[in-house]
């Protein structure tokens, strides 16, 4: 970072700037940005958005399929904050920058100097851009590059339709890779974009506008009128089809998917009417879901106003609509109230699952909300056992690691519990309403943990009588580990201590496996009859349930997940031969990456990981590939 060379460049830049430019005085380039890495709100942006801020974003991008670039321009709107700071700072990682010119009010294009910061691995280099008085606009001229890590390019051969696929995941910081600006969710901004794509596909993005069918010139408009985090934006195009749900709702998936994922979200309005009455308006017009090729990173992307989600979650049976509800609800929690930054991620993700659970539990009952909720509590027990102190808590402190580490269980599922400990103190009718209250006070702003606990304290604490302290809420966020008050409300399921108890009697060889009430299990039993398994089966034996059950066979990928599992453990061979074209076809990261890591630490299977790694990697996403390298230690 103190090389002799960046010292000159900025000298450099300085003159230039005087050269073309009497109005903005050279100090306006130092400090350098990057100074303030880590120290203003948000230590993985590069933007000074207390300084200037963008209000509103216009894309015009043309997508070159082949090349695998989107290129063109973007006009950024800015909020002078402090009128006399000239500098612009954005964020971009791996752009090629072709020019940039601030519009003057008249409209005129005036060229101003810029330059990049040192490059910051994953968070990129910061675009320094000369920002004279007065400028309230500035348009940059720019492409993608092949291997932008916020973008899966897809040739034919890998998608069902056999057409050429492309989607983006600009969560948490990724946003950057394929749009230069102040990627933070500390800062929203309304946008507008036009896109091109060669005629035989269509354009989505997470916005108003989506077409219900392909037009003929390959040129797709589109608009957010509600300020947006860039985490949210969100583009895909693709041989896409699209059907309806219901007046508000619908789906979009390549036709070879459409009627299965169709039958399969049937629900979906059904599920937009109950998050409305729990949480207040959908404040954001249609919600449609986008279904992904199976590479796709991630079970499901809340992108506002269309969703992405796995394939992997169409069981046939509605059974891991868990998924849906969960991206749904983040329609309120996230993208109405955002974090400010990934250490506050918990207000995201953690109201999301204690949402999801809500919703789950209006459509199924309180039984299957049971079971959900005791998968969850065992998963994060068990998550929170193999965590470093620093991780084991609501708020971390991300400092100087990557984003993306801020998405382990803890914000999910230990933020989750802890609303489910506050409705169990103060009753759920309060707590209801205190949500649908605070969903309206912080609509459309980002928020931090700190702004959360001001306003619980006036609205909440303070008139709860005792029946809700401040220093219990701090233990829940502060302290590492599970509070011992989570105890208050540990989820029983007997439909789980039914299946512990057939599992331990066949174990013991006192029931036969014809024995085991199967029939009546959901799915959810099962999960947790096979994760109850982990390390206590043979070969022979995974044998004897597969003639009986089928598990290698099994269409729903959470169950089949868990049977590939046991199957690395037992090294069974039939399980491996389906795990072999399972990493073939499936890029989702929750997958993917276990099955990876456990290959990698069995005495046989790494070399055979590595071999399957090299065939599949090309059809991963970059994140899918990154995690999977890790895991094999390549
Ligand atoms: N916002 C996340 C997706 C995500 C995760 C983006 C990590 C970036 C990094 C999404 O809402 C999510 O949490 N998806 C989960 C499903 C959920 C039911 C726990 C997933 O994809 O597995
Ligand atoms: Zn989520």
């Amino acid at each position: 970072m103190k090389s002799p060379f960046r010292i000159a460049l900025a000298a450099l830049v300085s003159l230039v700037v005087v050269a073309c430019d009497r109005d903005a005085p050279p100090q306006a380039l130092t400090p350098t940005p990057e100074h303030r890495i880590g120290v203003g709100i948000d230590p993985h942006s590069f933007a000074e958005f207390d300084r200037v801020r963008i209000r509103h974003v216009n894309l015009d991008l043309d997508a070159n399929m082949r090349a695998r670039t989107l290129s063109g321009h973007v006009v950024l709107d800015l909020d002078r904050v402090e009128p006399g700071f000239q500098r612009l700072v954005l964020d971009s990682r791996d752009l090629d920058i072709r020019d940039v010119n601030a519009i003057r009010p008249d409209g005129r294009y005036l060229p101003v100097s810029w330059r990049f910061g040192a490059d910051h691995g994953h968070l990129g280099r910061p675009l320094v851009i000369v920002l004279p008085a007065g400028i309230e606009q500035v348009r940059i001229d720019y492409a993608t590059s092949p291997e932008a890590f916020g973008l899966q390019w897809l040739d034919g051969e890998q998608t069902s339709s056999g057409r050429p696929f492309m989607f983006s995941q600009s969560q948490p910081h990724y946003a950057r890779t394929w749009v230069p600006l102040q990627d933070t969710p500390a800062v929203r901004y309304t946008f507008e974009a036009t896109i091109r794509s060669p005629r035989d596909l269509m354009v989505v993005m997470g916005a108003a506008g989506n077409a219900f069918e392909r037009n003929d010139t390959g040129e797709y408009r589109f608009a957010m009128p509600e300020p947006i985090p860039s985490y949210l934006m969100a583009i895909a195009i693709g041989d896409l089809v699209f059907e309806e749900i219901g007046p508000r709702t619908g789906v979009y998936a390549e036709p070879q998917w459409i009627e299965r994922a169709v039958a399969e979200f049937g629900v979906l309005e059904e599920m937009l009417e109950i998050g409305e009455n729990l949480y207040g308006e959908y404040r954001w017009g249609r919600y449609d879901l986008l279904v992904l090729p199976p590479s796709f990173p991630f079970g499901g992307m809340e992108n506002p106003r269309l969703s992405f989600i796995t394939p992997t979650i169409i069981a046939g049976d509605g059974s891991l609509l868990a998924l849906v509800a969960h991206e749904l609800a983040h329609s309120w929690s996230g993208n109405l109230v955002t974090n400010a930054a990934w250490r506050d991620l918990w207000l995201n993700e953690g109201f999301t699952v204690y949402f999801e659970a809500r919703i789950m539990e209006a459509l199924y009952g309180s039984e299957i909300r049971d079971q959900l909720a005791r998968l969850s509590w065992d998963g994060l027990l068990e998550s929170l056992e193999g965590l470093d102190e620093r991780d084991r808590m609501l708020v971390r402190d991300l400092f100087d690691r990557d984003p993306e580490q801020a998405f382990i269980r803890v914000p999910y599922d230990m933020g989750r519990f802890f609303l489910d400990w506050i409705e169990h103190r103060v009753g759920r009718e309060t707590f209801d309403a205190f949500l649908r209250a605070y969903f309206d006070h912080f609509a459309f702003q980002s928020i931090t943990t700190e702004d959360f606990l001001v306003y619980l304290e006036e609205h909440l604490i303070e008139p709860s009588d005792g029946a809700l302290t401040r220093a219990e809420v701090d233990q829940w966020l502060f302290v590492p580990g599970m509070p011992e008050l989570a105890w208050e409300i540990e989820p029983q399921s007997d439909a789980f201590v039914n299946v512990d108890d057939w599992r331990e009697r066949w174990l013991a060889a006192e029931a036969e496996l014809g024995d085991l009430p199967v029939d009546d299990w959901s799915v959810f039993q099962w999960q947790h009859f096979l994760v109850g398994l982990e390390g206590r089966l043979d070969a022979e034996t995974m044998a004897d349930m597969d003639a009986r059950f089928g598990l290698v066979e099994q269409q729903n990928y959470e169950i089949l997940f868990l049977w590939l599992m046991r199957s690395i453990e037992a090294q069974y061979a039939p399980g491996i031969e389906r795990l072999e074209r399972f990493l073939l076809e499936v890029g989702r990261n929750k997958f993917t990456r276990p099955l990876y890591a456990a290959l990698a630490e069995s005495d046989w299977g790494r070399d055979w990981a590595i071999e399957v790694f090299e065939r599949a990697r090309l059809g991963y996403h970059p994140l899918t590939r990154q995690a999977a390298e890790r895991a094999l230690g390549i």
